[in-house]
């Protein structure tokens, strides 16, 4: 009977199904190679002498994608094994040399403190939300060494935690404590803070039950200047948008967002604009829309199946004012229409990252005349200084 050298995983701890379904007794055992883990199930890799048998037999040992390690060149001389002080310069190094962005301070409740050192600004690798997406994130900037909307953002972080079942390290008054004193200890004035909610480490499992205690990230990026108010051009996004249930949640999955943005650029494009389940205008991949309609009402889609954004409910605030000086006639939360957005006398994208962006193109599409609008122009001035001089509802003062 001819035989043939073949590689296959004993499991040896881990998942009873798998257990069942690759167990060979018939099969010498000859060779044992390595232990590892697969899908949080532990095998170890066997070389085995396996005698021709019905298919029926055989099939679950055979798998071509096992590779034969005669079939490649292994050169295992030049990956080297790090100290920890190698690797803490390492990563110091590879933060100032491949990252156009200053971290000033990060506070991780693994080592329960705040670090200024960007070479320990790390997060465990068995956390449930690097493996798993399994966490929730906002942000908040920081003016003139106050945070803008802290609370705000806040209050949709524990939401978003709360919707994706991730528990709290702490209440929400000592997190905002955290938050504040981060930024304190960054010493940045200018700039912005990321925050993140996790499962936290404990195992690469798909259930977050052997992850005990949650975690919280938060760091603080300085600089970033004013976003310019220069009108930009945008599309309607092939890639699906998230459903509702995970639309409304700023949940750490923003493949669906970044492959939107990706498609957006490389067509020319500054966003692509996702539309809902029935067609209407959603949201773009970290921005509202807003229009301003033909009668100067400020429309803006219901924010019951995208995020609600705080510096979109922000501005149907402030553009009170607009009714009270005329420019426009009202303000209004509802469906928008394709075709009622294209002919709408303006289009805007709102969000903490640009505040307000004029749209002069949408697909084909020219927006109004084709030049930045002055509702838009009059929204991004009332934010700004809302930044700079609102109420102290809205700006918290950081104590340097
Ligand atoms: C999907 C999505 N929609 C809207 C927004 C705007 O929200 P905010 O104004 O709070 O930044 C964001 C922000 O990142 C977002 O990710």
């Amino acid at each position: 009977m001819a035989s043939s050298m073949t590689f296959l995983c004993e499991i040896t701890s881990g998942n009873a199904f798998l257990n069942r379904s690759f167990a060979f007794p018939s099969v010498p055992r000859e060779a044992q190679r390595l232990s590892s883990g697969f899908h949080g199930v532990k095998f170890r890799q066997i070389a085995v002498e396996v005698k021709r048998r019905p298919w029926r037999e055989v099939r679950a040992l055979k798998n071509s994608h096992w590779a034969d390690p005669t079939d490649t060149d292994i050169n295992l001389s030049d990956i080297p094994v790090l100290s920890n002080s190698e690797v803490a310069e390492r990563l110091r190094t590879n933060q100032e040399q491949h990252s156009n962005q200053h971290y000033m301070a990060m506070f991780s409740s693994i080592f329960g403190g705040i670090t200024t050192d960007p070479a320990a600004m790390v997060i465990p690798m068995d956390d449930h939300m690097v493996h798993r997406g399994h966490g929730v994130f906002d942000t908040a900037a920081i003016m003139d060494g106050h945070l803008y909307e802290l609370d705000q953002h806040l209050d949709r972080f524990l939401r978003s935690a709360s919707m994706a079942r991730i528990g709290l390290p702490f209440d929400r008054s000592k997190i905002r404590d955290i938050l504040i004193k981060t930024v304190t200890i960054s010493k940045c004035t200018q700039g912005s803070l990321r925050y993140w909610l996790s499962a936290g480490p404990g195992d690469f499992y798909l259930s977050p039950s052997g992850c005990p205690r949650p975690a919280l990230y938060a760091i603080v990026i300085e600089g970033g200047s004013i976003p310019d108010q220069r009108g930009v051009r945008v599309i309607t996004s092939t890639i699906p948008m998230k459903s509702p249930q995970f639309a409304i949640m700023k949940n750490v999955n923003y493949l669906p967002n970044v492959l939107s943005k990706m498609e957006a650029e490389e067509n020319g494009a500054f966003a692509g604009i996702w539309l809902d389940d029935e067609g209407y205008v959603a949201e773009g991949p970290n921005m509202n829309v807003a229009f301003v309609t033909a009668d100067k009402e400020l429309l803006m889609p219901h924010f019951d199946k995208i995020l609600s954004g705080c510096t979109a409910k922000r501005s149907l605030v402030l553009a009170e004012k607009l009714i009270r000086e005329g420019m426009i006639a009202g303000i209004r939360l509802g469906n928008v229409s394709v075709e009622q957005g294209k002919m709408a006398d303006e289009m805007m994208l709102i969000g903490s990252g640009i505040l307000v962006k004029p749209v002069l193109q949408w697909d084909k599409h020219i927006i109004g005349d084709g030049k930045e609008g002055p509702v838009a122009s009059a929204l991004f001035d009332l934010i700004l200084e809302d930044m700079k001089s609102g109420p102290t509802s809205v700006r918290v003062p950081v104590p340097f």
